[in-house]
């Protein structure tokens, strides 16, 4: 075994061309309402190689949030989520003053069970707000046949799936909206930042008004400076030309990301597949390509209330960890107060939360590192067991 390594969970992977390409906007002195935003918005939608509007924004939680507001989704109205998530698929629905209905997820995959959506839609619902976790594509043919059916809007939380596919799709182009995030540990970064993806021309009209107040017309198009009208609520939520600027370098190596994360999941899969009551999260269909977010083990049976000593035990040795998410959101204390909290509800998100380890493969991981990661991983089970 090789001395003591330093494997974070995840590193952007920032290179002197963004270094550049921030350093010009910074010398032009327009910082935002340039061209930037327009090049990304642009390169974003020939990447997702869709008939796709796409429009930076500050984050995913902003793109989430204008879906859901600009559609008029709000209070009397229920959106299913999954109960396995990030807080802010959740939180978008709050701000606007809808009500989320948990769903349990699937244990293969992590991804909200679609046979459960159905059994949770009544006539108050008006969305399904789904997330492709780690980069896992949901059952998209089920769920577009479930909201095609009861006429439900359906919101693509693609925080960590930039580069996931569906039937050769990429995901964020199968329901209304799709939202992405460019925080930096995910595929690209842009320090922060989302796009807000639509096949919708009207939608994007509109949000592209919504993310800068409401303001009736673009800077460009004001004949006379600093004169518009505002006509409807909006928020600010624009992406500065630095972060546009930034992903746009982000984008020219995106395949290659790719490639390298697909590689670190296939090798570090195939050397913790050996270990016995181990089980790993991925696709569970060829229809469905991952863009491998990370590589999140579930315990065996007889280590689950170990997880924190093998997480330590990995940590100790410089192999860097994360959950993915560490609570189901109904048992965040935000929540858990307003909706209470049935644990037997949602078992496969608590199993999940309660007793997965999220290793790192992003591009900053190598082969030897890969190695590292497996053989600590053996050797912290098996002191422990
Ligand atoms: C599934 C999911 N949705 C939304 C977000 C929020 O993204 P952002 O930080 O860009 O708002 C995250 C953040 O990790 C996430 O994991």
């Amino acid at each position: 075994m090789r001395e003591i390594s330093s494997i974070p969970f995840g590193r952007p992977w920032i290179t002197d061309n963004e270094r550049e390409a921030v350093q010009q906007v910074l010398e032009g002195h327009i910082l935002t309402h340039g061209v930037r935003c327009k090049d990304f918005e642009d390169a974003f939608a020939k990447f997702m190689g869709g008939d796709a509007y796409c429009l930076t924004v500050s984050s995913c939680m902003s793109a989430l949030h204008l879906a859901y507001f600009q559609m008029g989704i709000g209070p009397g109205d229920q959106v299913i989520v999954p109960a396995q998530t990030h807080t802010a698929t959740v939180h978008a629905v709050e701000l606007v003053g809808a009500t989320p209905v948990f769903v349990d997820c699937n244990l293969q995959t992590g991804n909200m069970d679609f046979e459960k959506i159905e059994v949770a839609i009544t006539s108050d619902t008006k969305a399904i707000g789904l997330v492709h976790l780690l980069g896992i594509p949901c059952d998209m043919d089920q769920i577009l046949r479930i909201a095609d059916e009861y006429q439900l809007k359906v919101i693509e939380d693609c925080a960590l799936a930039v580069g996931a596919r569906y039937k050769g799709k990429h995901v964020g182009l199968f329901g209304d909206v799709g939202c992405f995030s460019f925080y930096p540990v995910k595929h690209i970064t842009t320090g922060e930042g989302g796009m807000f993806v639509t096949r919708h021309a009207g939608l994007a009209e509109q949000v592209s008004r919504l993310r800068a107040f409401g303001v009736d017309r673009g800077y460009s198009e004001r004949t006379v400076s600093g004169k518009y009208d505002v006509t409807v609520l909006g928020l600010n939520s624009r992406m500065s030309e630095m972060q546009a600027a930034m992903g746009c370098q982000q984008l020219t190596k995106v395949s290659q990301i790719l490639e390298l994360r697909s590689d670190n999941f296939t090798q570090l899969k195939a050397s913790l597949s050996g270990i016995e009551g181990v089980s790993i999260l991925d696709v569970d269909h060829p229809n469905k390509v991952s863009s491998h977010y990370c590589l999140s083990v579930v315990l065996p049976d007889d280590l689950k209330d170990s997880r924190d000593n093998v997480i330590r035990g990995l940590n100790d040795v410089g192999v860097g960890t994360s959950i993915y998410y560490p609570h189901p959101v109904p048992r965040l204390t935000y929540y858990k107060n307003k909706y209470g909290y049935q644990k037997e509800s949602w078992p496969n998100a608590v199993a999940i939360s309660d007793y997965s380890i999220a290793l790192p493969v992003a591009p900053h991981v190598t082969s030897s590192d890969v190695r590292y990661i497996a053989e600590n991983f053996k050797r912290v089970i098996e002191e422990i067991v």
